[in-house]
This record gives structure tokens, C-alpha cells and sequence, in this order.
């Protein structure tokens, strides 16, 4: 039996820590952009990569295992419902938006891909990514709400 959560949903301990560290991950990303907006840049790409790799740790300890064990299999004949369809589609843009993240770590914080395979809109790329991440975070709270929520039954 998994530990009992605090937010007062019958979730897990585990589902809701994740929940309020996503929204302060998410939080502390818009208050990265607000240093690069200053001209802090160091200071900026410490906080973003310090969020991805953070990330990279929650994914690895808790949304994939939970994905693999709830989600995948019950897949092929569960599609439909939007118990399973919502999980899906956050995993899908949620690998995406890391995925991203890292390529623009990467591009911004190192010299190891060769010019072909860099961006030069820095602006655009990483705009893009924060939009992406708080769409992700937002279907990530549509999950919650389903599987936890008072309707949470699959
Ligand atoms: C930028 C990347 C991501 C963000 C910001 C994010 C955010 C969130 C948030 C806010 C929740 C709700 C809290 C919870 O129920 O635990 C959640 C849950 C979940 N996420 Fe993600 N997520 C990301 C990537 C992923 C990926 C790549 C996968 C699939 C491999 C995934 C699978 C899940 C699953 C299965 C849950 C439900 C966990 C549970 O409650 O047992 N997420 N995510």
C-alpha cells in the first residue's frame, strides 16, 4: 500500500510530491527566463539546466515507472478512455519538452555539436520550450485530476 499523500485527494505520497515539485519546477523555469531577460546569463542557464536534470531524476524515479505499470499495459484495448488517452499524451508532449530541453542545453551550454545541428533563434527555441513545458505540466494536473480527482475511477 503506497503511502498516503497530503493534498487530500486519496493520491499518493509520491503523486502529490510530484505534483507540487512540477508546479515549483515549472515556477522556478519562468523565473530562469525573467534572469536571462536581465542579461544574467550564467545564472540563467544554471537554473534551467539545474530544472531539466531534476527532471530527468523525476521522470526516471516516478513518471516512467508509473506509466510502465498503469499505463502500457492496458494500452491496446484502453486507448479510448481518457483515463488512458490523457496519460498518453502527457508522456508523448512530456518526452518532447525534455527531449527539447536537453538539445537546447546542449546547443546553449557546450561546443559539442557541429554547426549544422545548432539552432542560431536562441529567443524562439527556448520560448517554445517554456511554453511546451507549462503545456505539459498543465495535461500532467489533467492526469492528476483524472486518476485522483473524485471522478478517478478508469
Ligand atoms: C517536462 C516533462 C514533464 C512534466 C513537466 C511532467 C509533469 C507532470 C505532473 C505535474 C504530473 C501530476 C502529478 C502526478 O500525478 O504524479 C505528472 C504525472 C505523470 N506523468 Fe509527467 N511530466 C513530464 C514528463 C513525463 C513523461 C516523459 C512521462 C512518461 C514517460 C510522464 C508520465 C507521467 C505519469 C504516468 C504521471 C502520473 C503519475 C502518478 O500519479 O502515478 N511524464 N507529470
Amino acid at each position: 500500500m503506497p503511502a498516503q499523500g497530503f493534498l487530500g485527494t486519496g493520491a499518493s505520497f509520491r503523486a502529490d510530491m510530484n505534483l507540487v515539485a512540477q508546479v515549483l519546477m515549472g515556477v522556478t523555469l519562468v523565473a530562469g527566463a525573467l534572469l536571462a531577460r536581465r542579461k544574467l546569463f550564467t545564472a540563467h542557464g544554471i537554473c534551467q539546466a539545474t530544472v531539466l536534470l531534476l527532471n530527468v531524476v523525476m521522470i526516471g524515479w516516478l513518471m516512467w515507472p508509473s506509466f510502465q505499470q498503469q499505463v502500457l499495459p492496458p494500452l491496446p484495448e484502453h486507448l479510448g478512455e481518457r483515463y488512458y488517452a490523457v496519460a498518453v499524451i502527457h508522456a508523448m508532449l512530456g518526452g518532447a519538452a525534455e527531449l527539447l530541453g536537453l538539445y537546447i542545453a546542449v546547443v546553449a551550454g557546450t561546443n559539442l555539436l557541429p554547426q549544422r545541428l545548432r539552432f542560431q533563434r536562441w529567443k524562439l527555441w527556448m520560448r517554445v520550450e517554456l511554453v511546451l513545458w507549462w503545456a505539459v505540466i498543465f495535461t500532467g494536473i489533467g492526469v492528476y485530476l483524472l486518476w485522483y480527482g473524485s471522478t478517478g475511477l478508469p
